[in-house]
């Protein structure tokens, strides 16, 4: 593996990026501000349409304004196939960044990234570089090798890893402040194809790591695991201080004063969700399970996290015996802040729990409304109240947990919640209200190991 600080470049013009998701439509639109043209396929019908409508199917902030730009400027299209866009582009180089849904046992469902491979090769006409951008299992580079050795193009074909390191409800800055850029090959001319599209931003003095296929693809699995792995052990510190009342927040600050710790990814809350550490952390005990090896560490992160997103659930039910009797407020049904995506909430779980154990929920989110009434559809979930504010949400409700720390709600005036909310218990699944000041209003609190 080399780390380069130096850099030779050879000019690429046109990109094309399939899937335009969370991560597609970012890179796409980001690649397309720095001056490429940028053709997307996307294959769902509706997302297709409204991108053309120039409306952004998904909420990420500042995406907008950088798709307006970027179509005012004539560098971005949307197409249905690779067909389509083959037929009136010519991209040197291909980013995959389609969806890799879990399989029933864990492992990584590669059938959209396999399809999109195939689909961009027989469509293309001359050299191409085909790079995935998807969270991939250790391996995958190979596999795509192998296919396109099966299809036997006449031009050259190459596959490169590009990890992608986006946070969703940041991802636009990750995309161009990224801490560094992660390439994996082994053909010189693909990697240095993929190198000259982070041009601006490798000059900026940002880490380079050029490595093989394998080892990008670790790297990735990795470093969500880390990060995962850590939430999980504040979230164990959580537990123990819930049960010697000591305070998970102080004994936070204290662990980031110590700079071999680290200061990030050290909140204690309802556990990791979104759509990519639960599913990561997954796939790396799949791929040890394959070849044998020992995966108790990451298996325990993954357990621990599930147990984690019921962290309240025992209380609750002890506190509020009356299922019937109870309403409940959910503040926040989004994975995070500052995004509508609700893949592996918390939220989601303790609705399941709390549904079937007979207590009236309320939910409010600002942004992720709606795709949790979708979800609530697809799961056969009834009797819960979607509202418009914090406030419609409290009013009158029994008991209040907040699983996601929007900014809305950490500005909610304490003594406005107190008159609105009767059952006055809140559950701060995020740690974010302080406990003496929520006390002194009247109402009873509990934090995660606080
Ligand atoms: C995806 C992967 O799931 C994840 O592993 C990786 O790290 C980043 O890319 P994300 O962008 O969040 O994550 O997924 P999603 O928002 O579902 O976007 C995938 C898009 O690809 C969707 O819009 C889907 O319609 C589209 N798609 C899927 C295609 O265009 N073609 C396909 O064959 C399959
Ligand atoms: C993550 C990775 O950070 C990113 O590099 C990768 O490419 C995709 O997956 P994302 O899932 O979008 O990004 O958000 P992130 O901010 O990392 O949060 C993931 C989950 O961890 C959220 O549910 C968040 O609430 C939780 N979290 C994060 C904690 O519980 N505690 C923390 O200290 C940090």
């Amino acid at each position: 593996m080399s780390e380069s600080t130096n850099h030779s470049f050879e000019e690429v013009q046109n990109i094309a990026v399939i899937g335009a998701g969370y991560v597609g439509l970012v890179s796409g639109a980001c690649f397309a501000s720095f001056g490429f043209k940028v053709d997307l396929v996307e294959v769902n019908a509706t997302k297709l349409a409204a991108l053309r409508r120039g409306e952004v199917p998904i909420y990420e902030p500042g995406l907008e304004g950088i798709l307006e730009d970027a179509s005012a400027d004539g560098n971005i299209r949307f197409h249905a196939s690779s067909k389509e866009l083959f037929a009136v582009a010519n991209p040197e180089v291909v980013f995959i960044a389609v969806g890799t849904p879990e399989n029933p046992d864990g492992s990584c469902n590669l059938d959209y990234v396999f399809q999109a491979a195939k689909d961009a090769v027989e469509a293309s006409k001359e050299d191409v570089v085909l790079v995935l951008k998807s969270t991939v299992p250790v391996g995958t580079a190979q596999k795509v090798k192998d296919l396109i050795r099966e299809l036997a193009p006449k031009h050259k074909v190459a596959v490169v890893n590009n990890p992608e390191f986006l946070k969703e409800g940041s991802a636009i800055a990750d995309f161009r402040r990224p801490e560094r850029v992660v390439i994996g090959g082994t053909e010189a001319w693909a990697l240095e194809r993929v190198k000259s599209l982070y041009r601006s931003l490798l000059h900026s003095g940002h880490a380079l790591f050029v490595t093989d296929h394998e080892t990008a693809e670790l790297s990735k699995l990795s470093a969500n695991l880390m990060l995962a792995s850590r939430i999980s052990l504040i979230n164990q510190v959580s537990r123990l201080a819930t049960a010697y009342g000591a305070d998970v927040k102080q004994v936070e600050a204290v662990l980031r004063s110590d700079s071999r710790i680290g200061s990030k990814y050290l909140y204690a809350g309802l556990g990791y969700g979104g759509s990519c550490f639960p599913k990561d952390v997954k796939d790396f005990i799949h791929i040890c399970k394959e070849k044998g090896v020992d995966a108790s560490m990451a298996e325990t992160v993954h357990s621990f996290n599930e147990s984690q997103k019921l962290f309240f659930v025992d209380d609750l039910k002890k506190s509020f015996p009356k299922p019937a009797e109870t309403t409940v407020a959910l503040l926040g049904v989004a994975f995070k802040p500052d995004t509508d995506d609700i893949r592996e909430s918390p939220a989601l779980v303790l609705t399941k729990v709390l549904r079937e154990a007979g207590y009236k929920l309320r939910a409010y989110d600002p942004k992720a409304i709606e795709n949790y009434k979708t979800w609530m559809v697809d799961e056969g979930i009834q009797g819960v109240e979607c509202v418009d504010s914090a406030k419609v949400a409290l009013d009158g409700a029994d008991v209040c947990v907040l699983v996601t720390e929007w900014q809305e709600f950490q500005r909610l005036s304490l003594g406005g919640l107190s008159r609105l909310f009767k059952g006055k218990k809140l559950y701060d699944g995020k740690n974010v209200f302080n406990p003496t000041q929520v006390k002194s209003w009247g109402m009873d609190y509990m934090g995660v190991g606080r």
